[in-house]
Parts: C-alpha cells; sequence; structure tokens
C-alpha cells in the first residue's frame, strides 16, 4: 500500500498498451529449501485488450501460478510479464501494490468478502485504499452493486447472501477502481451450476462492455462462455484456442432458417 498523499506515476495510472498482459519466456520455480518445484517452463503468452479467456488444465499444472504472477501477487523467477506495458520484473513493491489496486480487479472461489460487513462497504473498499471520498465511494459502489443486480441488498451482510450473491458482490468489488484487467481463479467453484450460469452470463456481459477477464476453469461448461481455451499440462501451455462462446453460437442457432420439415407420407397415399 502507499502511503497517503503519495503520488502514483503517471505510467501506472495510464492506460497504455493493446497487449494488455505479455509473458516472455516466463519461468516459475518454486524453491522449497530441499527441492525446487517447476511451476512453470518458459511460457510465452499475449492476451489483447478486450479477451475473454478462459485457463484450463489438470490440478497441479500451473494454473495457480499463473494467476498469482499475471496478478502481481508473486513475480516470475526468469523471463518477463509485462501488464499494460509495464515490465514488473524489477519494480518496488509499492509500486507492484499500486498496479494491483488500479489495474487489476480480483475474484476468488471463496469470494473473500470480509463479514460483518455490508456488500456496499465490501465493494468500497479498494476504493478506500485508493482514497477516494467517502461520498465519491458511495456513489460509485451503490451503481456497481446495481450493475450486477444486487441494487437492492446493498445492506445485506454476506452471511444473508446466497453464493451467487456473494460472487456478484466480489465482481462489483473486483471493478471498484475500473481495473483493465479481472482475474478469476475459479469463480464458480463453490457455486451450483444455475449460479454459475449467472456469473458467467455477468462475465460475458462485463467482456461485452469493454472488460479483458482472465478466468481459470476446471469445467468445459464453464470456459464455453469465452473467447479463447488456453490449457496447460504439467507447467506446460500446451494449447491456445479461439473459441465461440456459448452465447454467440446459440444466437447463430436461433437465427438460422430452419430446415423445412418432410413431408410425412402415411402408408396408402399416392405418390405422384
Ligand atoms: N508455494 C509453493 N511451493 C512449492 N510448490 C508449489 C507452490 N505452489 C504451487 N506449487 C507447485 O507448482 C505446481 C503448479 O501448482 P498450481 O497451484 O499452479 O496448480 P493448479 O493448476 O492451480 O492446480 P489446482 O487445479 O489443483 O488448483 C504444482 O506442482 C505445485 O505442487
Ligand atoms: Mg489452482
Amino acid at each position: 500500500m502507499w502511503k497517503k498523499k503519495e503520488v502514483i506515476p503517471d505510467y501506472i495510472t495510464q492506460n497504455v498498451s493493446e497487449d494488455l498482459i505479455k509473458l516472455v519466456d516466463m519461468v516459475k520455480i518454486y524453491d522449497t529449501g530441499s527441492i525446487k518445484v517447476l511451476g512453470l517452463k518458459r511460457v510465452n503468452l499475449t492476451i489483447k485488450r478486450g479477451e475473454f479467456v478462459a485457463i484450463m488444465g489438470q490440478s497441479g499444472s500451473g494454473k495457480s501460478t499463473l494467476m498469482n504472477i499475471l496478478g502481481c501477487l508473486d513475480r516470475p523467477t526468469m523471463g518477463h510479464y509485462f501488464l499494460d506495458g509495464i515490465d514488473t520484473a524489477d519494480l518496488p513493491s509499492d509500486d507492484l501494490s499500486a498496479i494491483r489496486n488500479r489495474k487489476i480487479g480480483f475474484v476468488f472461489q471463496s469470494f473473500n468478502l470480509i463479514s460483518r460487513t455490508s456488500a456496499l462497504k465490501n465493494v468500497e473498499l479498494p476504493m478506500t485504499y485508493a482514497h477516494i471520498s467517502k461520498k465519491a465511494r458511495e456513489k460509485r459502489a451503490l451503481e456497481l452493486l446495481e450493475r450486477v443486480g444486487l441494487g437492492t441488498r446493498y445492506e445485506h451482510m454476506p452471511n444473508e447472501l446466497s453464493g451467487g450473491q456473494r460472487q456478484r458482490v466480489a465482481i462489483a468489488r473486483a471493478l471498484a477502481n475500473e481495473p483493465p484487467l479481472i482475474l478469476a481463479d475459479e469463480p464458480t467453484g463453490n457455486l451450483d451450476s444455475a449460479s454459475s450460469v449467472e456469473i458467467m452470463e455477468l462475465f460475458s456481459k462485463l467482456h461485452n462492455e469493454g472488460a479483458t477477464v482472465v478466468l481459470v476453469t476446471h469445467e468445459e461448461d464453464i470456459a464455453a462462455f469465452t473467447n479463447r481455451i488456453i490449457r496447460f499440462r504439467d507447467g506446460n501451455l500446451v494449447s491456445d484456442t479461439p473459441n465461440i462462446p456459448i452465447s454467440k453460437r446459440e444466437k447463430e442457432e436461433l437465427e438460422e432458417p430452419e430446415e423445412p420439415e418432410e413431408p410425412e407420407y402415411q402408408s396408402g397415399d399416392a405418390l405422384c
């Protein structure tokens, strides 16, 4: 966290790069003392502003390792991570915190809301760190809760909300400082299938409004909502394919002209 009245460098507050994420020969090794574990092996990856991407792979394949690096919660052991054109490798930790607060909104599997604190105050929190006035915070938090369909629930505590509603609050909180990047590690992992679809429809809506969303999922049905699916195996990026999102596919199917029905003939009908 930076200190009050400290000036945040312009390079952090400006959005400069068409390539929002660029990983160049990025390697992550965990050094546990006795052994070294290779978390990610030479990953090269570019994600452009406005993309909607799913990261998939078996347990232990490196998905969370990747998200921690993309979220500036951890640093690559080798190689480079450029976030919005900024090389994060040698940044002082104060600048990294400022980047996290301004450029990234996080959504977690377990929501990570502050209990005994209203939905409104939870959404206000990142704005408090960004030193936004109380009045402006409240106004924006209310707008965000409305945007995620919880405009009437702003006074509710997390334990008075369903799982899907809690995740909506968490998404509103992630949007608080208008970050160019939303990162979500298994955002539907704790939700039933109906709530999962609602949350994915909300991410699709945010994407259609211009947000860049990168999410981790184990489920093909969830990845089907995105525009691009990247798969990892044993720390290697093994496939990277475009995807027609399910909402668009359904729309196209609805718009397709129906096949004319075959006439039914009964035995004995004259065929001429
Ligand atoms: N802090 C750590 N210390 C040592 N090794 C780690 C650490 N975090 C992850 N690893 C190792 O790095 C590899 C990738 O782990 P990671 O957590 O990224 O997998 P994942 O794809 O997110 O798995 P899951 O689907 O189970 O969440 C694994 O071999 C894991 O054991
Ligand atoms: Mg993980």
